[in-house]
Protein backbone atom coordinates (compact mmCIF):
# COMPACT_ATOMS: atom_id res chain seq x y z
CA UNK A 1 0.00 0.00 0.00
CA UNK A 2 2.97 2.33 0.76
CA UNK A 3 4.97 1.40 -2.19
CA UNK A 4 1.78 1.86 -4.46
CA UNK A 5 0.62 6.02 -2.27
CA UNK A 6 4.49 6.65 -2.88
CA UNK A 7 4.24 5.81 -6.55
CA UNK A 8 1.22 7.77 -7.15
CA UNK A 9 3.02 10.98 -5.26
CA UNK A 10 5.90 10.28 -7.68
CA UNK A 11 4.04 10.26 -10.41
CA UNK A 12 1.87 13.30 -8.93
CA UNK A 13 4.84 15.56 -8.66
CA UNK A 14 6.49 13.64 -12.17
CA UNK A 15 3.33 15.35 -13.64
CA UNK A 16 3.35 18.90 -11.98
CA UNK A 17 6.96 19.49 -12.72
CA UNK A 18 6.16 18.57 -16.71
CA UNK A 19 2.94 20.83 -16.57
CA UNK A 20 5.52 23.81 -14.83
CA UNK A 21 8.20 23.35 -17.38
CA UNK A 22 5.81 23.30 -20.33
CA UNK A 23 4.11 26.73 -18.82
CA UNK A 24 7.52 28.32 -18.20
CA UNK A 25 8.24 27.27 -22.07
CA UNK A 26 4.66 28.75 -23.40
CA UNK A 27 4.73 31.69 -20.99
CA UNK A 28 9.10 32.39 -22.44
CA UNK A 29 8.07 31.96 -25.89
CA UNK A 30 5.08 34.29 -25.66
CA UNK A 31 7.11 37.02 -24.24
CA UNK A 32 9.87 36.73 -26.93
CA UNK A 33 7.67 36.63 -29.88
CA UNK A 34 5.65 39.33 -28.00
CA UNK A 35 8.92 41.48 -26.89
CA UNK A 36 10.02 42.02 -30.75
CA UNK A 37 10.15 45.77 -31.40
CA UNK A 38 9.70 47.86 -34.38
CA UNK A 39 11.49 51.48 -35.60
CA UNK A 40 9.30 52.35 -37.74
CA UNK A 41 9.61 56.18 -39.58
CA UNK A 42 6.37 57.53 -40.07
CA UNK A 43 6.56 60.79 -42.42
CA UNK A 44 5.12 63.73 -41.08
CA UNK A 45 1.50 64.27 -41.67
CA UNK A 46 -0.40 67.12 -41.27
CA UNK A 47 -3.91 66.55 -39.31
CA UNK A 48 -6.67 68.75 -40.34
CA UNK A 49 -8.74 70.78 -38.01
CA UNK A 50 -11.71 71.66 -39.30
CA UNK A 51 -15.30 70.20 -38.33
CA UNK A 52 -16.10 68.69 -41.78
CA UNK A 53 -12.77 66.77 -41.66
CA UNK A 54 -13.96 65.57 -37.87
CA UNK A 55 -17.39 64.96 -38.89
CA UNK A 56 -15.75 62.04 -41.74
CA UNK A 57 -13.03 61.38 -39.10
CA UNK A 58 -15.47 60.27 -36.69
CA UNK A 59 -17.73 58.16 -39.54
CA UNK A 60 -14.69 56.25 -40.39
CA UNK A 61 -13.73 55.57 -36.36
CA UNK A 62 -17.41 53.85 -36.40
CA UNK A 63 -18.01 52.27 -39.94
CA UNK A 64 -13.96 50.57 -39.65
CA UNK A 65 -15.02 49.10 -36.24
CA UNK A 66 -12.56 51.01 -34.35
CA UNK A 67 -15.67 51.75 -32.15
CA UNK A 68 -16.65 48.06 -31.44
CA UNK A 69 -13.02 47.49 -29.64
CA UNK A 70 -12.34 51.32 -28.54
CA UNK A 71 -15.91 51.88 -27.65
CA UNK A 72 -18.39 54.16 -29.10
CA UNK A 73 -16.58 57.24 -26.83
CA UNK A 74 -13.33 55.23 -27.37
CA UNK A 75 -13.17 55.05 -23.88
CA UNK A 76 -12.11 51.38 -24.41
CA UNK A 77 -14.26 48.08 -24.79
CA UNK A 78 -14.10 44.63 -23.47
CA UNK A 79 -12.87 42.49 -26.85
CA UNK A 80 -12.56 38.81 -25.54
CA UNK A 81 -12.45 38.03 -21.78
CA UNK A 82 -11.92 33.80 -21.98
CA UNK A 83 -10.74 31.59 -19.16
CA UNK A 84 -8.14 29.82 -21.89
CA UNK A 85 -7.90 32.92 -24.42
CA UNK A 86 -7.00 35.75 -21.71
CA UNK A 87 -8.69 39.43 -22.21
CA UNK A 88 -8.29 41.67 -24.05
CA UNK A 89 -9.38 45.34 -24.43
CA UNK A 90 -8.97 48.60 -26.44
CA UNK A 91 -6.92 51.03 -24.73
CA UNK A 92 -9.00 54.55 -24.14
CA UNK A 93 -7.82 56.71 -26.74
CA UNK A 94 -9.35 59.54 -24.79
CA UNK A 95 -7.22 62.38 -22.87
CA UNK A 96 -9.51 60.95 -19.64
CA UNK A 97 -7.63 59.61 -16.74
CA UNK A 98 -5.94 56.17 -18.25
CA UNK A 99 -6.59 57.57 -21.46
CA UNK A 100 -3.52 57.30 -24.32
CA UNK A 101 -5.58 60.46 -26.05
CA UNK A 102 -3.04 63.44 -24.18
CA UNK A 103 0.01 61.30 -25.00
CA UNK A 104 0.17 60.19 -28.20
CA UNK A 105 1.38 62.37 -31.13
CA UNK A 106 0.52 62.40 -34.89
CA UNK A 107 2.66 60.07 -35.98
CA UNK A 108 1.88 57.37 -32.57
CA UNK A 109 -1.52 57.08 -34.39
CA UNK A 110 -0.22 56.90 -37.80
CA UNK A 111 2.10 54.32 -36.81
CA UNK A 112 -0.43 52.39 -34.67
CA UNK A 113 -2.98 52.44 -37.03
CA UNK A 114 -0.84 51.24 -40.51
CA UNK A 115 1.69 49.37 -38.82
CA UNK A 116 0.72 48.29 -35.86
CA UNK A 117 3.32 49.37 -33.38
CA UNK A 118 2.75 51.27 -30.13
CA UNK A 119 4.32 54.24 -28.78
CA UNK A 120 6.85 51.74 -27.15
CA UNK A 121 8.02 50.39 -30.11
CA UNK A 122 6.12 46.73 -29.69
CA UNK A 123 3.80 45.36 -32.01
CA UNK A 124 0.27 45.77 -30.89
CA UNK A 125 -1.57 42.58 -30.80
CA UNK A 126 -5.71 42.13 -31.24
CA UNK A 127 -5.34 45.05 -33.17
CA UNK A 128 -6.09 44.48 -36.87
CA UNK A 129 -3.87 46.88 -38.37
CA UNK A 130 -3.63 44.84 -41.52
CA UNK A 131 -6.65 45.33 -42.66
CA UNK A 132 -5.90 49.56 -41.97
CA UNK A 133 -2.53 49.16 -43.52
CA UNK A 134 -3.98 50.38 -46.80
CA UNK A 135 -5.92 53.29 -44.94
CA UNK A 136 -5.79 56.15 -47.38
CA UNK A 137 -4.60 60.01 -45.66
CA UNK A 138 -7.89 60.71 -47.00
CA UNK A 139 -9.42 58.75 -44.17
CA UNK A 140 -6.72 58.61 -41.68
CA UNK A 141 -5.71 62.32 -41.36
CA UNK A 142 -9.67 62.88 -40.71
CA UNK A 143 -9.78 59.98 -38.24
CA UNK A 144 -6.87 61.41 -36.22
CA UNK A 145 -8.12 64.55 -36.25
CA UNK A 146 -11.53 62.92 -34.72
CA UNK A 147 -9.76 61.16 -31.65
CA UNK A 148 -7.88 64.39 -30.39
CA UNK A 149 -10.76 66.38 -29.84
CA UNK A 150 -13.49 63.26 -28.49
CA UNK A 151 -13.91 64.17 -25.18
CA UNK A 152 -11.90 63.01 -22.17
CA UNK A 153 -13.30 59.84 -20.49
CA UNK A 154 -11.74 58.69 -17.10
CA UNK A 155 -11.62 54.96 -17.89
CA UNK A 156 -8.65 52.75 -16.44
CA UNK A 157 -7.99 49.54 -19.49
CA UNK A 158 -6.05 47.33 -18.41
CA UNK A 159 -3.28 45.83 -20.42
CA UNK A 160 -4.29 42.65 -22.62
CA UNK A 161 -3.05 39.57 -21.07
CA UNK A 162 -2.72 36.02 -22.22
CA UNK A 163 -3.71 32.84 -20.58
CA UNK A 164 -2.68 29.62 -21.78
CA UNK A 165 -4.81 28.83 -24.69
CA UNK A 166 -4.19 32.44 -25.65
CA UNK A 167 -0.29 31.86 -25.30
CA UNK A 168 0.09 28.78 -27.51
CA UNK A 169 -2.25 30.84 -29.97
CA UNK A 170 0.45 33.48 -29.73
CA UNK A 171 3.54 30.69 -30.75
CA UNK A 172 1.62 29.93 -33.29
CA UNK A 173 0.93 32.65 -34.94
CA UNK A 174 -2.80 33.29 -34.79
CA UNK A 175 -2.82 35.43 -31.96
CA UNK A 176 0.88 37.10 -33.03
CA UNK A 177 0.77 41.07 -33.48
CA UNK A 178 -0.25 42.24 -37.63
CA UNK A 179 3.02 44.09 -37.56
CA UNK A 180 4.86 41.33 -38.51
CA UNK A 181 3.14 40.78 -41.46
CA UNK A 182 2.71 44.01 -42.45
CA UNK A 183 5.17 45.89 -45.25
CA UNK A 184 6.25 48.42 -43.35
CA UNK A 185 8.04 50.20 -46.19
CA UNK A 186 4.65 49.95 -48.49
CA UNK A 187 3.20 53.35 -50.16
CA UNK A 188 0.20 54.09 -49.47
CA UNK A 189 -1.78 54.29 -52.34
CA UNK A 190 -4.68 57.34 -52.63
CA UNK A 191 -8.21 56.38 -51.90
CA UNK A 192 -10.39 55.18 -55.41
CA UNK A 193 -12.70 58.21 -56.11
CA UNK A 194 -15.54 57.59 -53.67
CA UNK A 195 -18.37 56.67 -55.45
CA UNK A 196 -20.76 53.54 -56.01
CA UNK A 197 -18.15 51.26 -57.43
CA UNK A 198 -16.92 47.95 -57.06
CA UNK A 199 -13.47 49.68 -57.05
CA UNK A 200 -14.31 51.75 -54.14
CA UNK A 201 -15.91 48.84 -52.58
CA UNK A 202 -13.03 46.90 -52.82
CA UNK A 203 -11.00 49.45 -50.37
CA UNK A 204 -13.84 49.60 -48.34
CA UNK A 205 -13.84 45.72 -48.15
CA UNK A 206 -10.09 45.78 -46.08
CA UNK A 207 -12.45 45.93 -43.06
CA UNK A 208 -13.92 42.81 -43.96
CA UNK A 209 -10.92 40.70 -44.17
CA UNK A 210 -9.71 40.55 -40.88
CA UNK A 211 -12.82 37.94 -40.05
CA UNK A 212 -14.10 36.96 -43.76
CA UNK A 213 -10.67 36.53 -44.70
CA UNK A 214 -8.41 37.12 -47.63
CA UNK A 215 -10.74 35.92 -50.04
CA UNK A 216 -13.75 37.13 -48.75
CA UNK A 217 -14.76 33.48 -48.36
CA UNK A 218 -15.27 33.01 -44.62
CA UNK A 219 -14.83 30.27 -42.08
CA UNK A 220 -13.35 29.94 -38.63
CA UNK A 221 -12.39 33.21 -37.52
CA UNK A 222 -8.54 32.77 -36.53
CA UNK A 223 -8.21 33.24 -32.62
CA UNK A 224 -11.69 33.33 -31.44
CA UNK A 225 -13.01 32.37 -28.73
CA UNK A 226 -14.92 28.76 -29.37
CA UNK A 227 -17.88 30.35 -28.90
CA UNK A 228 -17.61 32.54 -31.83
CA UNK A 229 -19.44 31.38 -35.08
CA UNK A 230 -17.71 31.15 -38.26
CA UNK A 231 -17.10 34.16 -40.44
CA UNK A 232 -19.38 33.70 -43.41
CA UNK A 233 -18.71 33.22 -46.99
CA UNK A 234 -19.21 36.45 -48.52
CA UNK A 235 -18.17 35.46 -52.26
CA UNK A 236 -20.31 34.30 -54.78
CA UNK A 237 -20.69 31.25 -54.01
CA UNK A 238 -24.02 29.39 -54.46
CA UNK A 239 -23.94 26.51 -52.34
CA UNK A 240 -22.33 28.57 -48.69
CA UNK A 241 -21.92 32.23 -50.52
CA UNK A 242 -24.06 35.48 -51.68
CA UNK A 243 -25.07 34.09 -54.61
CA UNK A 244 -28.66 34.06 -53.97
CA UNK A 245 -28.69 37.14 -52.60
CA UNK A 246 -29.79 40.57 -53.60
CA UNK A 247 -28.40 44.13 -52.58
CA UNK A 248 -31.36 44.67 -50.51
CA UNK A 249 -30.76 40.86 -48.68
CA UNK A 250 -27.09 42.69 -48.42
CA UNK A 251 -28.30 46.23 -46.57
CA UNK A 252 -31.28 43.56 -44.61
CA UNK A 253 -28.37 42.08 -43.12
CA UNK A 254 -26.29 45.14 -42.29
CA UNK A 255 -28.74 47.70 -41.35
CA UNK A 256 -31.12 44.99 -39.56
CA UNK A 257 -28.79 42.46 -38.57
CA UNK A 258 -31.15 40.00 -40.40
CA UNK A 259 -31.24 37.52 -43.06
CA UNK A 260 -33.67 36.36 -45.61
CA UNK A 261 -34.59 34.00 -43.70
CA UNK A 262 -35.25 36.07 -41.09
CA UNK A 263 -32.61 34.81 -38.91
CA UNK A 264 -30.32 37.22 -37.09
CA UNK A 265 -27.10 37.44 -37.23
CA UNK A 266 -24.60 36.90 -34.10
CA UNK A 267 -23.14 39.83 -32.33
CA UNK A 268 -19.72 38.91 -33.32
CA UNK A 269 -20.36 40.49 -36.74
CA UNK A 270 -20.03 44.42 -35.90
CA UNK A 271 -23.06 45.05 -38.27
CA UNK A 272 -23.68 47.71 -35.74
CA UNK A 273 -21.01 49.91 -36.65
CA UNK A 274 -21.24 48.90 -40.57
CA UNK A 275 -25.26 49.53 -40.23
CA UNK A 276 -24.03 53.42 -39.85
CA UNK A 277 -22.33 53.12 -43.35
CA UNK A 278 -23.93 55.15 -45.85
CA UNK A 279 -26.36 53.95 -48.26
CA UNK A 280 -23.79 54.86 -51.10
CA UNK A 281 -20.74 53.05 -49.21
CA UNK A 282 -22.95 49.74 -48.86
CA UNK A 283 -23.73 50.23 -52.53
CA UNK A 284 -19.86 49.98 -53.21
CA UNK A 285 -19.78 47.31 -50.94
CA UNK A 286 -22.16 45.03 -52.64
CA UNK A 287 -21.10 46.56 -56.27
CA UNK A 288 -17.90 44.64 -55.37
CA UNK A 289 -18.98 41.35 -53.34
CA UNK A 290 -20.96 40.51 -56.40
CA UNK A 291 -17.32 40.83 -58.85
CA UNK A 292 -15.00 38.78 -56.29
CA UNK A 293 -14.62 35.36 -57.20
CA UNK A 294 -17.10 32.67 -55.55
CA UNK A 295 -15.34 29.98 -53.71
CA UNK A 296 -16.33 27.20 -51.51
CA UNK A 297 -16.14 28.10 -47.42
CA UNK A 298 -12.96 28.82 -45.98
CA UNK A 299 -11.23 28.84 -49.53
CA UNK A 300 -8.60 31.47 -49.37
C1 LIG B 1 -10.43 44.07 -32.83
C2 LIG B 1 -10.26 45.16 -31.89
C3 LIG B 1 -9.67 46.49 -32.34
C4 LIG B 1 -10.03 47.27 -33.42
C5 LIG B 1 -11.10 46.98 -34.46
C6 LIG B 1 -9.21 48.44 -33.35
N1 LIG B 1 -8.36 48.39 -32.28
FE1 LIG B 1 -6.98 49.80 -31.74
N2 LIG B 1 -6.29 48.56 -30.29
C7 LIG B 1 -6.86 47.37 -29.91
C8 LIG B 1 -6.08 46.78 -28.82
C9 LIG B 1 -6.38 45.46 -28.10
C10 LIG B 1 -5.00 47.65 -28.58
C11 LIG B 1 -3.87 47.46 -27.56
C12 LIG B 1 -2.89 46.46 -28.12
C13 LIG B 1 -1.64 46.26 -27.33
O1 LIG B 1 -1.42 46.98 -26.35
O2 LIG B 1 -0.85 45.38 -27.71
C14 LIG B 1 -5.17 48.78 -29.50
C15 LIG B 1 -4.35 49.89 -29.56
C16 LIG B 1 -4.62 51.05 -30.26
C17 LIG B 1 -3.88 52.29 -30.15
C18 LIG B 1 -2.76 52.57 -29.16
C19 LIG B 1 -1.39 52.28 -29.65
C20 LIG B 1 -0.33 52.47 -28.58
O3 LIG B 1 0.62 53.18 -28.84
O4 LIG B 1 -0.44 51.87 -27.50
C21 LIG B 1 -4.46 53.20 -31.02
C22 LIG B 1 -4.06 54.64 -31.26
C23 LIG B 1 -5.54 52.50 -31.68
N3 LIG B 1 -5.62 51.19 -31.20
C24 LIG B 1 -6.38 53.06 -32.63
C25 LIG B 1 -7.34 52.35 -33.36
C26 LIG B 1 -8.08 52.89 -34.49
C27 LIG B 1 -7.99 54.32 -34.97
C28 LIG B 1 -8.86 51.88 -34.97
C29 LIG B 1 -9.74 51.88 -36.22
C30 LIG B 1 -9.12 52.29 -37.45
C31 LIG B 1 -8.64 50.72 -34.12
N4 LIG B 1 -7.72 51.04 -33.17
C32 LIG B 1 -9.28 49.49 -34.27
C33 LIG B 1 -7.97 46.77 -30.48
C34 LIG B 1 -8.61 47.21 -31.63
C1 LIG C 1 -15.10 40.89 -36.19
C2 LIG C 1 -15.30 39.97 -37.29
C3 LIG C 1 -16.09 40.41 -38.51
C4 LIG C 1 -15.86 41.52 -39.34
C5 LIG C 1 -14.77 42.58 -39.19
C6 LIG C 1 -16.84 41.44 -40.39
N1 LIG C 1 -17.65 40.34 -40.21
FE1 LIG C 1 -19.28 39.84 -41.35
N2 LIG C 1 -19.62 38.23 -40.16
C7 LIG C 1 -18.84 37.85 -39.08
C8 LIG C 1 -19.39 36.62 -38.50
C9 LIG C 1 -18.82 35.88 -37.32
C10 LIG C 1 -20.53 36.30 -39.26
C11 LIG C 1 -21.47 35.13 -39.05
C12 LIG C 1 -22.55 35.59 -38.12
C13 LIG C 1 -23.50 34.49 -37.75
O1 LIG C 1 -23.20 33.32 -37.96
O2 LIG C 1 -24.58 34.83 -37.23
C14 LIG C 1 -20.65 37.34 -40.29
C15 LIG C 1 -21.69 37.38 -41.22
C16 LIG C 1 -21.79 38.33 -42.22
C17 LIG C 1 -22.87 38.38 -43.19
C18 LIG C 1 -24.04 37.41 -43.27
C19 LIG C 1 -23.72 36.38 -44.29
C20 LIG C 1 -24.69 35.22 -44.34
O3 LIG C 1 -24.54 34.39 -45.26
O4 LIG C 1 -25.57 35.11 -43.49
C21 LIG C 1 -22.61 39.43 -44.04
C22 LIG C 1 -23.44 39.88 -45.23
C23 LIG C 1 -21.37 40.03 -43.58
N3 LIG C 1 -20.91 39.34 -42.48
C24 LIG C 1 -20.77 41.10 -44.21
C25 LIG C 1 -19.61 41.74 -43.72
C26 LIG C 1 -19.02 42.90 -44.36
C27 LIG C 1 -19.52 43.53 -45.64
C28 LIG C 1 -17.94 43.25 -43.58
C29 LIG C 1 -16.99 44.42 -43.76
C30 LIG C 1 -17.60 45.72 -43.97
C31 LIG C 1 -17.87 42.29 -42.46
N4 LIG C 1 -18.90 41.39 -42.59
C32 LIG C 1 -16.94 42.35 -41.45
C33 LIG C 1 -17.72 38.50 -38.60
C34 LIG C 1 -17.20 39.68 -39.09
Amino acid sequence: MGGFIRGLLKFIVGVAVILGVAYGAIHWLTQRRLATTYAIEVAPVTVPTDAEAIAHGGHVFVTRACAECHGTDASGAMIVDDPLLGTAMGPNLTSGKGGLGGTLTDADYVRAVRHGVGTDGRGLVVMPSAEYAMMADSDLLPLIAYLKQVPPVDHEVPDVKFRPLGQLLVIKGDFAPDAEDIDHTAAVPDAPPVGETAEYGAYLANTCKGCHGPTLSGGKIASAPPDWPPAQNLTPDTATGLGQWTESDFFKAIREQTRPDGTKLSPVMPATQFARMTDSELKALWAYLVTVEAKSEGNH
